[in-house]
């Protein structure tokens, strides 16, 4: 469309829709004029391996990589359940606990069995997120959120995705996979992240500052 002003770019490292949606509605919320494409504008960028040992580590691998291959600045995020009677775990082994990368629904039947005998006062959990911030040449950032609560003892819920039907909010009666997107996006650990990284994507585009 001609006429139409476009401002500073920046590349999501996903081929995900809905993140990609979620980090342009807080940059628009913020007032930034950033304008944010993600993977799908680069078809033949290969996958990159999360082999790192933190949720920073991995948010980093993923933000270099793309900021290499495409030139621009990049943000990525990486994220996952901790469970507490377990240790931590899966950690940033969230998304192939069950032996099957994407296995959403075995990775979360897993978790249920494993802490099957765990009573109500040892169940907690949180979900956590790390978001990078890499600009070719220039800086790098990570910062990070989390959302604390426990987990039920069978799912509820159809909303949200991976371990949601068995999460449930510090404060709530609701598991997220119960809860509406805006309620969910309002306390999560990856809209954390991506509203402490929008000053930084602001400070680090030229053009790109709040209004
Ligand atoms: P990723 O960082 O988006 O790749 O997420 C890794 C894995 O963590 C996902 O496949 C899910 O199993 C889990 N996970 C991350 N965030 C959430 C969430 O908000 N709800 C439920 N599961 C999540």
């Amino acid at each position: 469309m001609s006429g139409q002003a476009v401002g500073p770019r920046l590349v999501l490292a996903t081929r995900n829709p809905g993140k990609l949606a979620e980090l342009r509605r807080i940059l628009h919320d913020a007032g930034t004029g950033v304008e944010v494409c993600d993977l799908d504008q680069y078809p033949q960028m290969p996958e990159v391996a999360e082999t790192g040992a933190t949720f920073a580590d991995n948010a980093l691998l993923k933000a270099r990589a793309v900021a290499e291959y495409t030139g621009l600045p990049a943000v990525a995020d990486d994220s996952g359940l901790c469970v507490d009677a377990l240790n931590g775990m899966p950690g940033v082994l969230s998304a192939r606990w069950s032996g099957v990368h994407g296995d959403e629904e075995g990775g979360l039947a897993l978790v249920l069995a494993q802490i099957t005998d765990v009573p109500a006062g040892r169940r907690g959990a949180h979900f956590a997120c790390a978001a990078a911030l890499v600009v070719p040449g220039g800086t790098e950032h990570v910062v990070e959120g989390a959302v604390y609560g426990c987990l039920t003892h069978a799912p509820r819920g159809e909303n949200g995705f991976g371990y949601d039907p068995i999460f449930v909010p510090a404060g709530s009666e609701l598991t997220t996979a119960e809860m509406s997107a805006p309620a969910k996006d309002a306390i999560s650990h990856r809209g954390k992240a991506l509203r402490a990284l929008v000053p930084l994507i602001a400070d680090a585009l030229p053009g790109g500052s709040a209004a």
